[in-house]
């Protein structure tokens, strides 16, 4: 494995329409070393649609994989060598998306029933990029068995040379389930995961699933080489806050919310200047002071005040300061 491992403790979970590039920067200021995942991007999109919109990212997001939605192996291969001519550092394949549109793209969850389509579309990726090429799964789909599939899967596929294999710890029931209800309803299988780390102790195992803090990310450590957050860094996203120290070893002080706002106001500043709404950002970090007096009326300000805007960079960045405002930086710390 080329990279330390220690990178592959902590990491966001790609998120469509959530972990756009904006999300990512954001989540950057918060911490410099929590992995960060693209949204799901199709192999058709990169072939065919506006690949330098799509794949877009700034230098700051590092580390930062792209996820690709497929399963043709010459199309994966062909979008790998653009993801990492892009800059990213992690090609991810995206075994676990059960929805409708998805599944008749014959990729997403229903590979699972497709190990060797997949130790192809590895193989095939492996071949184009020097980078790692990971894949992030369910543990089975519908009536197919857990722990058989789960293994048979990985086995399968990591004998094409996948070695960090990502695992949303429950099925997912194609048929009957929106994707919402396939991320809540189906139940959590941690043991799976932990006896899979236990029983492939070659590959690198992250657990993904309903993990809400730090402190239940630590324990999952003791199982498994990564824990993915996904929900909980969205919606809670100074979650991540201690991530550096505690997680990764850093010695570095915590960024405090009113830094990272500073941070990011210089971000949305350039982004209107080259043509960015403000709500695209805005909309991101609605949840960064949760728990702390005055979070709400400083979600209320941007909620009423972003969309439709349409002033000049300083403008925009003077709208986010008044909506900090309303959060003191002394109540802040003190929360
Ligand atoms: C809004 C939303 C969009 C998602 N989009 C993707 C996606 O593009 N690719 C993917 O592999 N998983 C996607 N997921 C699933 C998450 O990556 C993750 O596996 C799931 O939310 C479980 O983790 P959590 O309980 O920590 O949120 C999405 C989840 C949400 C909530």
């Amino acid at each position: 494995m080329s990279e330390d491992p220690i990178y592959r403790r902590l990491s966001v979970a790609p998120m469509m329409d959530w972990t756009d590039r904006h999300e990512r920067f954001f989540l950057r200021q918060i911490s410099a070393h929590v992995r960060l995942y693209t949204e799901m991007v199709t192999t058709g999109a990169i072939l065919h649609g506006r690949r330098d919109r799509l794949l877009a990212n700034d230098s700051a997001e590092h580390p930062v994989a792209l996820q690709l939605g497929g399963s043709e192996p010459a199309d994966l291969a062909e979008c790998a060598r653009i993801g990492a001519d892009f800059g990213f550092d992690e090609i991810n394949l995206n075994v676990g998306c059960p929805s409708d549109r998805v599944q008749s793209g014959q990729f997403g969850a229903c590979l699972m029933a497709e190990p060797d389509l997949v130790a192809d579309g590895v193989t095939a990726m492996r071949a184009a990029v020097d980078i790692p090429v990971t894949v992030k799964h369910r543990i089975a789909i519908d009536d197919m068995p857990e722990w058989e599939t789960l293994i048979g899967f990985v086995d399968r596929v990591a004998d094409a040379g996948c070695e960090h294999f990502i695992v949303h710890a429950r099925k997912a029931l194609l048929q009957g389930l929106s994707p919402k209800e396939n991320r809540e309803v189906p139940p959590l299988h941690y043991d799976l995961v932990h006896r899979l780390r236990a029983e492939c102790p070659s590959l690198h195992i992250t657990i993904n699933g309903g993990i809400e803090t730090l402190d239940d990310a630590m324990v999952h450590l003791k199982h498994v080489d990564g824990v993915m957050l996904g929900r909980a860094a969205y919606h809670n996203p100074y979650v991540l806050a201690a991530a550096d120290r505690l997680v990764f070893g850093s010695d570095t002080p915590v960024t405090t919310r009113h830094e990272v706002i500073r941070a990011y106001c210089a971000y949305i500043e350039r982004e209107i200047a080259a043509g960015t709404q403000l709500t695209a950002m805005t909309r991101h970090i609605l949840g960064l002071f949760n728990g702390v007096p005055g979070a709400r009326a400083f979600r209320r300000y941007l909620s009423e005040n972003a969309p439709g805007f349409e002033g000049t960079p300083g403008e925009g960045v003077a709208l986010v300061r008044t909506a900090v405002s309303f959060v003191s930086e002394d109540r802040c710390a003190a929360a």
